[in-house]
């Protein structure tokens, strides 16, 4: 099987909590590859065109608030069946219901507050990767 590209995120609440070395050491012993990597913080309308899909939701406005309330990881991340196994890693969206050992088991302290970001499909991590790095999915 090819090799698959998903976009990951560490999230404000992980970053502030020093988790980031925490969540690479995860990344780099399931074996994805870091193809690009970048610190920044959203703003309000930056993380509201990310999470377009969710407008309109209960939790849009407290989700986006969120993701623009501190700094953040932005990763793109590259293995074999990237999109699906980086989402195992992270495990379910609520911390407390996340299997042992999952990123947001460990790292998540609620629905919100849940360390990382990932793509949930092939068209979407397309549409995120060039969200944070124009033109990267088609050139490289
Ligand atoms: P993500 O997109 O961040 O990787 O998370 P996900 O796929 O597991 O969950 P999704 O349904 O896409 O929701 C995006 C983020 O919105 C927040 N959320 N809050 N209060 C709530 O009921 C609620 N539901 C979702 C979470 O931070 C979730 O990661
Ligand atoms: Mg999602």
């Amino acid at each position: 099987m090819a090799a698959e590209r998903t976009l990951a995120i560490i999230k404000p609440d992980a970053v502030a909590a020093n988790n980031i070395g925490n969540i690479l050491t995860i990344v780099e012993n399931k074996k994805f590859t870091i193809k690009k990597a970048q610190m920044l913080r959203l703003s309000k309308r930056r993380a509201e065109g990310f999470y377009a899909t969710h407008y309109g939701k209960s939790f849009f406005s407290d989700l986006t608030d969120f993701m623009s309330s501190g700094p953040i990881l932005v990763m793109v991340l590259e293995g074999e069946n990237a999109i699906t196994r980086w989402r195992e890693s992270m495990g379910v969206t609520n911390p407390a219901e996340a299997a042992p050992g999952t990123i947001r088991k460990l790292y998540g302290t609620s629905v919100e507050r849940n360390a990382t970001h990932g793509s949930d499909g092939v068209q979407t991590a397309a549409f995120e990767i060039s969200y944070f790095f124009p033109g990267y999915e088609m050139a490289e």
